[in-house]
């Protein structure tokens, strides 16, 4: 822990202070609901059935509504979007031409037979479209589920049969690091033999030559012709509004599933509170938008406060590494949000970059997804925000929709210490507990807990409502359990220290480790599979991997590089691991257990604590073994 402190923030506003939201959390949340567009207002704020939470219960609300004809009746002519290729191409989209698209997209999916309530696969490159066809789907009661570019086809496989949906809409690629990434072509070794897929639409983006089948129609030839006026459905508060797919301990992902209302409640007021959104502000978030963090603060939150906001394609470091600072000089940006992993790579090309640009427009700095070093975080206090923006340090999930522990410089003047995410805000009630469930005394490593349910708390897991008690609701009797470890400190501060479970952190994205071990247990020569990670200086951790062979298989370099193209086939180039290793044993518990936490400190080179436990103690040794003779050959290369 660092002992410095940062007094820093940008006023006091009285009307939302953690003490009053604590006094009675329900009517706290109710009262912020007010600022939100209803066609009907809610009869009951809070319908708590432990684990199962109905927020503003028979309100009827529309998503795309608050997005877009909000800002339209004020203003239509603010520019929403201004979007840049990373060739360099740009365009600025108004909200009055948002609303306009968005409705000529959604007229489009209703011409496709999409109906209130029917799934809609979205695989798309950080273009505007992405945010069109969700907003699109919001608009008539679709339920969207993004997936994120960098998977590949087998991801998308499980999740488009998880979630049957109907519909799919892709581009013919996407650009990144200067290459085209062939979506279209990813698409169709994925679905084209899924019966209940009955429509594809593919947006031309990259000009890439694409094959076109019997299901697939043309976005354009489809969407030009569409009527630009479409009525939002006026949806119950608990309407699904999405199923964004995320990485746990097993092998299946799992189906987040959010709500409406509640959901926009919770990002509507934490936007606020957090990046104190101004009209003249101009906000950047890095994130891709096929992560949470993109769904909550790329589209719905700057939305519904009628931000300006910039959306990139393509790496932030391409084609000079100057490219981040570029956008920040040109767009005169003035909220920049983004990740540790974006960080340190910023931080390791050095500050000439950073200090040769103009980067006085910046006034608040966010970070999110994994923990962020001390010493990153005083970089980007100082270099980048020059000590007088605040570091606003997000912690959340995809789970919970939006932050649930952040500084708000919109709200308060309080004390920074770089690396602590602050405190819990308003309306949330967090604990840092032990296995049994008691509270820690500060200063003690333990287990984060949310011991009230909260507005943007995820609805359930999309079809497996049993899964969704087991994953979160029963370490602890009545508390979710987010899965982190977390220490309080004195002054109620909270330091998150990284996941208690077996799910990674790898440059920002969120992966399981039995996602990967499936992954490479599918190929034929796989017998046994076992994934941990390991701390990466860049990336926070990166992938290692163990791999027995079936009987009667020669290891091989050819084989190596085929597993590890294997795995990028499969789960997606974000999987692809550092360090590859062929044993011949795994080791286990007595029950079987593959023993993750050995594995990493022998790849760590670390020493092995208590391993009475295992079964076969020559496991290791094979392990140590293989281990050594890689370092011996790296060494001699
Ligand atoms: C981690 C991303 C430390 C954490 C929004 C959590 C963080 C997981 C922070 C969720 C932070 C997120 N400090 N760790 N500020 N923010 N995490 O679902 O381990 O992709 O459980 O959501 O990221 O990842 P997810």
């Amino acid at each position: 822990m660092d002992d410095t402190s940062y007094f820093i923030g940008l006023g006091n506003n009285d009307t939302v202070t953690r003490k009053k939201a604590g006094q009675d959390y329900v009517k706290f949340w109710e009262a912020e609901a007010r600022n939100l567009h209803w066609f009907e207002k809610w009869n009951d704020v809070l319908d708590w059935n432990p684990p199962f939470a109905r927020w503003f219960v028979n309100g009827k609300i529309n998503a795309s509504y608050n997005a877009l004809d909000v800002q339209c009746n004020k203003n239509g002519k603010k520019v929403a979007i201004l979007w840049e290729g990373e060739n360099g191409d740009r365009r600025s989209i108004t909200y009055q031409e948002l609303l306009n698209y968005v409705c000529k997209v959604a007229n489009t999916l209703k011409s496709l037979g999409v109906k209130k309530g029917d799934r809609v696969t979205v695989y798309l490159p950080m273009i505007p479209e992405l945010i069109v066809s969700m907003l699109a789907c919001a608009r008539i009661g679709a339920i969207h589920t993004v997936i994120f570019s960098g998977f590949s086809s087998q991801s998308i496989r499980d999740r488009v049969i998880d979630s049957k949906s109907k519909v799919i809409i892709t581009a013919d690629g996407g650009f990144r690091r200067g290459e085209i990434v062939k979506l279209k072509q990813v698409i169709d070794e994925a679905v084209s033999d899924l019966d209940f897929v009955e429509h594809i639409l593919v947006y031309e983006h990259t000009k890439t030559p694409v094959h076109m089948g019997k299901k697939d129609s043309p976005w354009n030839s489809l969407v030009n012709g569409a009527l630009e006026q479409c009525e939002p459905e006026k949806l119950d508060s608990t309407h699904p509004l999405y199923i964004l797919y995320t990485s746990g301990t097993t092998g299946k992902p799992k189906g987040v599933l959010h709500g409406t209302g509640g959901y926009l409640v919770h990002l509507y007021s934490t936007f606020k509170w957090i990046f104190d959104i101004r009209d003249t502000d101009i906000y950047f978030c890095t994130a891709d938008i096929g992560w949470v963090t993109g769904h909550s603060y790329v589209v719905y939150a700057p939305l519904m406060h009628g931000a300006t906001q910039v959306i990139f394609e393509g790496a932030l470091v391409f084609p000079t590494p100057a490219r981040i600072w570029d956008l920040v000089e040109r767009y005169k940006i003035t909220i920049l949000y983004t990740t540790p992993t974006a960080l340190r790579m910023f931080m390791k090309y050095g500050d000439s970059l950073p200090n040769s640009k103009d980067l006085s427009s910046l006034r608040l700095l966010g970070t999110v997804g994994e923990p962020i070093n001390p010493q990153v975080w005083k970089w980007y206090f100082k270099t980048i925000g020059k000590e007088k923006c605040p570091i606003i340090d997000t912690w959340w999930q995809t789970e919970t929709g939006g932050a649930l522990v952040s500084p708000m410089p919109g709200v308060e003047t309080i004390t920074l210490k770089p690396g602590s995410a602050t405190l819990p805000l308003p309306g949330i009630n967090v604990s840092v507990v032990d296995e049994h469930g008691n509270d820690l005394p500060p200063e003690t490593k333990g287990y984060l807990v949310v011991t009230k349910p909260w507005p943007g708390m995820l609805l359930s897991l999309w079809n497996d409502d049993e899964k969704y008690k087991t994953v979160y609701w029963s370490k602890y009797k009545s508390m979710y359990y987010p899965g982190d470890y977390a220490i309080m400190d004195k002054d109620g501060y909270l330091w998150m220290l990284g996941r208690a479970d077996d799910v990674l952190k790898v440059a920002g994205h969120r992966l399981g480790t039995a996602e990967i071990e499936s992954g490479f247990v599918s190929h034929k020569s796989v017998a046994e599979a076992a994934v941990c990670g390991i701390p990466h200086e860049v990336k926070g951790e990166s992938i290692i991997v163990f791999l027995v062979l079936k009987e009667g298989v020669v290891q091989s370099k050819q084989l190596e590089d085929e597993l590890i193209q294997h795995i990028r086939n499969v789960v997606g180039p974000i999987a692809t691991p550092d360090h590859l290793y062929i044993v011949s044993k795994l080791p286990k518990t007595r029950s079987g257990k593959i023993m993750r936490r050995l594995l990493k400190s022998v790849a760590s080179n670390e020493q092995i604590g208590d391993i009475s436990t295992l079964e076969d103690e020559a496991a290791i040794d094979d392990i140590r073994t293989a281990f050594a003779e890689l370092q011996n050959t790296i060494q001699k290369n």
